[in-house]
């Protein structure tokens, strides 16, 4: 397992970061997490897009441009010369005062972290996961925009840690109004009828590169699928459901708060997709 660790463009094998940067002091910093294919950076434009699409919302100011990250990722992946790597883009508020505001933070920090692909064992595509509809809600829209990925992800952790106490390997989680929303750091879909559902992305949702894809793949393959707003309660009426990520690709969902969805096994829409999203990244 090879990790190199790129800093503010330096390559390092392990890294200590100052506890005055108010990433981590606060959580004031954006992200994105990047798989690879054969090493490659897979949809890499989409996902530094949405990074300076997130620093712009916190009004972070990276210094750098798009081309300038994808240098860095080219020396950093060589670097570290693994057959996969998962990578992790992280730009923080960098070092200020102790204190809330960031106008004391003078320079951004950017952290790049590649390491070995960690996959989720393949019993979770033959079987699918458990997932609990866990009553943490979402951030509203108004307060931390959930299609802001920053590094402030407490809201996501208190979800996982309730669907750690129900016996769960994920959560679903639900916004104020009692709308479906998503998993912790992956999208929701249900099938109902042969139909696709989706929440919307004004249920506040992270607006997710695989849910874009799988929405395109789906209507291409001749599925119908809605995005709307759904209460919590209709995920039990679903015949099949499914999360999307970078790295969870499409996993099928097999129980939810203990009961079998469906058949309790992966259904022919969700094994359809999984096939068509594979074939699209591997050919
Ligand atoms: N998370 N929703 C949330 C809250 C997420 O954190 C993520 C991704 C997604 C799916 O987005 P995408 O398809 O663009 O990966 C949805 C990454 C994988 C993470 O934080 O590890």
């Amino acid at each position: 397992m090879t990790t190199k660790i790129n800093f503010n463009g330096q390559i390092h094998d392990e890294l200590n970061i100052s506890v005055l940067d108010h990433g981590f002091l606060f959580g004031d910093s954006v992200y994105e997490v990047v798989c690879t294919i054969k090493n490659q950076p897979c949809f890499l434009d989409k996902h530094l897009c949405r990074l300076f699409a997130s620093a712009s919302a916190i009004s972070l100011d990276i210094p750098h441009d798009k081309q300038w990250f994808q240098e860095q990722l080219n020396t950093t992946l060589s670097a570290a010369g693994n057959l996969e790597s998962y990578i992790r883009i992280i730009v923080t508020r960098g070092i200020g005062e102790v204190n809330i505001d960031p106008s004391t933070c003078h320079r951004p920090n950017i952290i790049i972290i590649v390491m070995e692909t960690s996959e989720y064992p393949e019993s979770c595509y033959e079987k699918g996961i458990h997932v609990a509809l866990v009553s943490i809600k979402r951030n509203s829209r108004d307060a931390l925009n959930p299609n802001v990925k920053t590094g402030n992800y407490l809201n996501n952790v208190l979800a996982k840690v309730e669907s750690n106490k129900l016996g769960a390997q994920d959560a679903i989680m639900v916004n104020s109004l009692g709308h479906l929303t998503e998993g912790t750091t992956s999208n929701l879909f249900f099938v109902r009828d042969g139909h696709i559902f989706t929440p919307s992305l004004d249920c506040g949702i992270l607006s997710g590169i695989t849910r874009e894809i799988v929405i395109q793949l789906s209507k291409e393959n001749g599925f119908r699928v809605e995005e709307g707003k759904w209460p919590g309660e209709e995920l039990s009426e679903a015949d099949e459901i499914f999360l999307t990520g970078t790295i969870k690709k499409v996993m099928p969902v097999s129980h939810l708060d203990g009961r079998p969805v469906g058949s309790g096994k992966p259904g022919p829409v969700t094994l359809k997709l999984m096939r068509l999203y594979e074939f699209l990244l591997k050919g």
